[in-house]
């Protein structure tokens, strides 16, 4: 497994030429790392799956670089889908929509849709077109995360997770730190009715700003992806929500709260969007740090607020499974 920090041209060149071959290429998004491979590769998708330790009926993300692929992967387009794509892409979000025959059960779980995403990230968008150009239809890329843990947003996390599960032909490209720090707002686009099955970057607020179909505020529904329910996005330590820590504890909160005596502060964000950038990386800070117990308190708002509050529920509620 070798890491490159210097993404030049023929770098990106060696990593399509890598997808091409059938090994993974971790990249940098602006929301979080991905752990690449090539979509159409059943063998390269299983080897996603291994190093994840992923269970298969948890579908992919397929990554393409340009709006005009998307009918590779996608049928029966919904004229608000294809309004929310102009309006987001190349951005954090995710659209599922009925799947063609080229994204196969192997993809997409068995299920009749598939999720698609153009990523904002320049060296993300450039090993796509090189590797689209190369003949490739587009990367599966799932969080570069062992399954249940908390997603990378810089390359030493990616190496923290994956780097001894990954065999020498596959590669790690450094991008730096992801600008928005949580993953892509998925919308389901397979109704008539656009629902947010995962919030993010993207709001409901622009995405009602987008489609008349969501002026309505009861058509917003948040319902679970599948295996949204089991533990994610979590650290070793126990984490704790909107309760005051005690002496040794971690301590995540916006800036104007104070740090009491003896707490270990691991951020201060000013807004929600700083919130979710450093989010992961403080969590992960508490691990290296060894401490137990992480209080978080909770940002409020409908923002990007409640992606970092549907991530930390989810942490949280890991630690009541593993306690009980
Ligand atoms: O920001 C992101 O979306 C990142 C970067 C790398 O693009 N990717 C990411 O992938 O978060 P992953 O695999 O960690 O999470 C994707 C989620 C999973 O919970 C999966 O169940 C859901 O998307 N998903 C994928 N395809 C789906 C489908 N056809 N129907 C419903 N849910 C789907
Ligand atoms: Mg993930």
């Amino acid at each position: 497994m070798g890491i490159i920090s210097n993404c030049t041209a023929s770098e990106i060149d060696q990593a399509a030429d890598a997808l091409i071959a059938g090994n993974l290429v971790a990249f940098p998004t602006e929301t979080v790392y991905g752990l690449g491979g090539d979509a159409s590769n059943e063998k390269a998708v299983e080897k996603i799956y291994k190093v994840k330790g992923r269970p298969t009926d948890h579908p992919l993300i397929v990554h393409i670089s340009d709006i005009n692929y998307l009918d590779r992967w996608a049928r029966e387009v919904p004229k608000y889908a294809i309004e929310l794509a102009r309006a987001f892409w190349p951005g954090p979000m995710t659209l599922i929509l009925p799947r063609t025959l080229n994204a196969k059960n192997f993809i997409t779980g068995g299920q009749d849709s598939v999720g698609i995403r153009i990523p904002n990230q320049i060296i993300a968008l450039k090993l796509l077109s090189v590797f689209e150009k190369k003949g490739g239809m587009g990367i599966a890329a799932p969080s570069a995360n062992r399954f249940g843990a908390v997603s990378p947003t810089s390359v030493e996390a990616v190496e923290f997770e994956l780097g001894n599960r990954l065999s020498r032909s596959d590669l790690i490209l450094d991008g730096g730190i992801c600008q928005v720090g949580v993953e892509s707002t998925i919308i389901d686009c397979t109704s008539d009715i656009p629902s947010i099955l995962r919030p993010g970057a993207v709001t409901i607020s622009m995405i009602q700003d987008v489609t008349d179909l969501l002026l309505v505020a009861e058509n917003i529904k948040l319902i679970k992806v599948s295996g949204n329910l089991e533990s994610h996005y979590a650290p070793t330590a126990q984490v704790l929500l909107n309760q005051t820590p005690n002496i040794g504890d971690g301590l995540i909160a916006l800036s104007d709260f104070k740090t009491p005596p003896g707490v270990i502060r691991l951020a201060s964000p000013n807004n929600s969007e700083e919130y979710a950038k450093v989010l992961y990386q403080s969590l992960r800070d508490g691990d290296r740090q060894q401490i137990n117990r992480i209080c978080v308190m909770l940002p409020t708002g409908d923002d990007i607020a409640l992606a970092v509050r549907d991530r930390l529920e989810k942490a949280a509620h890991n630690l009541k499974l593993r306690s009980s």
